[in-house]
């Protein structure tokens, strides 16, 4: 262990340099201009795992490829663990790019910090996986377990590829359990193991007016105005204390317990503090529920997007043809994705008037994801946690999504092991996202610690 430890800290810059470069590849998923990025960035990756001593190849689908990367197999038949390293290289847009203080494919190194889109989310994360492997095999130390590691290019766009090859390749893929570091910490002293995520629904809403953008002095309050009917739809879906109106919304899902309430009591970062980081004139949320358990426990109606008339310089004076909303919904543990999307769909339906047509599209979907944080493995991580941030690691819930946790529990019967290594000021999905490099350092550390723990 020593020698892989001795390796780490002697070749940081040369890592900090490697990470520049898969930095460089703008592999955004939503946008299919970026689709060649997407395997220039797959197969840097795939490279980079055999230079490193990995068993890589790149795997097809209908979408981006998948990079599949294995630690060498012993000759001997003797069984040893198997686990999978999950991570992503897809990023989110990286849009407003006018906000970013430098381009965002450019990475660019400030004191210990790192920025570029994609840093925290999900690459320097991953990336630290392969670098203590890197070290393992580098210096000829024995890993106790097999490991292979997944590495997908949709995950900020639903994991669909991904599912359908965990099911086609449920044999080699069969594993004790999966380690995803794309997840955070509130703090460098406060190392933590997530043990729910939350599901999502996504949708779009279209309101169809005018056949065409109108003269609104002309035409102006003969006819509705798509936008206002918009406006008015989505204001009737919440209510002043923060309530999903919608019936039915909140079906099934089971109340956190006493011992959890007191667990997101003790989260780290208090409600000061947050909306300093967010830069909210206030804090706002569904009454009754702290803030910690409201971005992590309850569901959530959000609008990502609104669209509609004229977006340009100065003004134009028309009554917009159409009118659009992106939405997501968040979903807790328990609560079943198809039936809030019909009770979602049937409520704006039927709210919605007859002096707009309204169309609605259906984006990707997740289960909230729930395991338990005192079993075997979750011990063994939470001492490499300890071991390599040098504190007590916490337990705590998260708001965000990774879908394909729920495929890989279903479809492989393995748990996650959620490690996540950003911080609450990374900026993931935002303008100047970084990850830090003591995040990065001591993530290899922990997975340097994680395979003796788990295999020990
Ligand atoms: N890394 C995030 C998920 C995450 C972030 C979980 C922070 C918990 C805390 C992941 O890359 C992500 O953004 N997922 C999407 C999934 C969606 C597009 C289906 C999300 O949560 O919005
Ligand atoms: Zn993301």
């Amino acid at each position: 262990m020593q020698a892989v430890l001795t390796y780490l800290a002697q070749n940081q810059t040369r890592f900090l340099a490697e990470f520049c470069d898969y930095l460089r590849f703008p592999s955004v998923s939503a946008q299919s201009a970026h689709t060649p990025d997407l395997l220039a960035c797959a197969n840097w990756l795939a490279a980079h795992c055999k230079n490193i001593g990995l068993d890589a190849t790149l795997r097809p689908t209908k979408g981006h490829p998948i990079v599949v990367a294995k630690t060498p197999r012993l000759k001997a038949k003797t069984k040893r663990p198997h686990f999978m390293v999950y991570g992503h290289y897809d990023v989110q847009p990286p849009e407003p790019l006018d906000l970013w203080k430098s381009p965002a494919f450019e990475p660019r190194i400030v004191g210990r910090e790192i920025f570029a889109r994609g840093s925290t989310d999900n690459k320097g994360q991953n990336f630290a996986h392969l670098k203590a492997i890197e070290a393992y095999l580098k210096t000829g130390t024995p890993l106790p377990c097999d490991l292979t590691f997944v590495l997908e290019g949709e995950e900020e766009v639903g994991s669909k590829s991904l599912s359908t090859f965990l099911t086609k390749n449920r044999r080699e893929l069969d594993c004790e359990a999966v380690i995803i570091s794309d997840t955070g910490m509130p703090s460098l002293q406060h190392p933590a193991l997530t043990y729910s995520l939350r599901g999502i629904i996504a949708f779009e809403i279209t309101l169809h007016g005018p056949a065409r953008d109108l003269h609104s002095g002309v035409f102006g309050g003969a006819v509705e105005n798509p936008a206002m009917a918009l406006a008015n739809l989505l204001a009737q879906v919440r209510d002043k204390n923060g309530r999903i109106k919608i019936p039915g919304f909140y079906d099934g899902i089971v109340p956190l317990s006493k011992f959890e309430r007191a667990q997101a009591a003790h989260y780290p970062l208090k409600d000061a503090q947050l909306k300093k980081l967010l830069g909210s004139p206030q804090l706002f949320g569904e009454r009754g529920f702290t803030a910690t358990e409201q971005r992590s426990a309850r569901p959530t109606f959000e609008i990502n997007g609104l669209t509609s008339g004229y977006q340009g310089e100065g003004s134009k004076t028309i009554v917009p043809s159409w009118a659009r909303a992106k939405i997501t919904c968040r979903l807790v543990p328990a609560q079943n994705p198809a039936h809030v999307r019909k009770v979602v769909c049937s409520y704006l339906k039927k709210i919605c008037p007859s002096t707009v047509r309204m169309e609605v599209s259906a984006g990707h979907g997740a289960e909230a994801y729930l395991v338990s944080p005192t079993g075997r493995q979750a011990q063994a991580a939470l001492r490499a946690l300890k071991k390599a941030f040098g504190h007590e690691p916490i337990l705590m819930r998260e708001g965000g999504s990774i879908p394909i946790v729920n495929q890989f529990k279903k479809i492989l019967g393995a748990d996650s092991l959620l490690l996540g290594l950003g911080l609450p000021d990374d900026n993931a999905h935002s303008p100047n996202e970084k990850f830090h490099l003591d995040c990065f350092e001591k993530g290899q550390l922990m997975s340097a610690h994680l395979w003796q723990e788990l295999a020990g």
